[in-house]
């Protein structure tokens, strides 16, 4: 069904025939296109599962009072989508009395999908896939995210500049599920925000915890805030950004 929901939207870029519209701030953008394909997922999820729950990022709670949810980003990365940047992905996961069974994250522009299963491992376009095992601060490739909701109050910045002078670099994706993604599968060795909801992390955390990594999902300056990477770089980071005082 990712398949399916990627090529409508990689088409319907093609044709440019959508509207942009936005969600209280100014850039945090929503299209024609996230809620189409929302309403395909669930559409198919329903005609399999009609009594599982679903949380979507567009229609929210759906409660069927079942011990199944559905947790839906039919885009993450919104506005890489709008402005063409390839960084873009469906987000799906799937859980059992809140402890998530099934992950998967599709990237239809790059032709990317990784997934898990729980205690059967991770994978990257079939393949099963690892975190890195850079151990070091200093050698690692990190990456963070700004939330849009947050543009006039950032919590992440002080530790952006905390850090940005002890490590090997910075990466920013614009969505928030690709780089989970992208520490699972051993090309990010961390990575953190503040700010994030549950459908931009769900399949994510699901992946990186398959292919031998660690996440910590808590609150800090009242937001949520993500923190994963391999084992050693989980560890420092939770000093870094969760324990430390900035
Ligand atoms: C956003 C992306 C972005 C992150 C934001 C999310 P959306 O999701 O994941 O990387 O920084 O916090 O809201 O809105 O494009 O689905
Ligand atoms: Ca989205």
């Amino acid at each position: 069904m990712v398949e399916e929901v990627g090529a409508y939207q990689l088409e319907a870029k093609k044709t440019g025939d959508y509207n942009v519209n936005t969600k209280g701030d100014n850039v945090d953008y929503v299209t024609d296109i996230d809620v189409e394909s929302e309403r395909r997922i669930v559409a198919a999820i329903h005609a399999k599962y009609p009594d599982h729950a679903i949380l979507a990022e567009e229609s929210g709670l759906t409660d069927k009072e079942s011990d199944y949810k559905w947790v839906i980003d039919p885009i993450d990365g919104t506005t890489n989508y709008v402005h063409n940047f390839p960084m873009h992905a469906i987000s799906i996961a799937l859980k059992h009395k809140e402890e998530t069974v099934v992950g998967v994250v599709k990237l239809p522009r790059i032709n990317m999908c990784f997934s898990a299963i729980k205690g059967e491992g991770a994978c990257l376009n079939g393949e099963p896939m690892h975190v890195s095992n850079v151990k070091e601060l200093g050698q690692s490739i990190i990456g963070t995210g700004f939330p849009y909701t947050r543009k006039h109050f950032n919590p992440g910045l002080p530790y952006f500049n905390d850090m940005v002078a002890d490590i090997a670099g910075f990466r920013r994706t614009g969505s928030a599920a690709t780089d989970l993604c992208l520490v699972a599968a051993g090309m990010l060795d961390g990575y953190w925000e503040f700010g994030i909801n549950e459908w931009d992390i769900a399949a994510g955390i699901l992946c990186i915890e398959e292919a031998g990594g660690r996440c910590t999902v808590t609150e800090k300056h009242g937001a949520l805030l993500v923190i994963t990477g391999n084992a050693d770089i989980h560890d420092i980071l939770v000093e870094r950004v969760f324990n430390k005082s900035i």
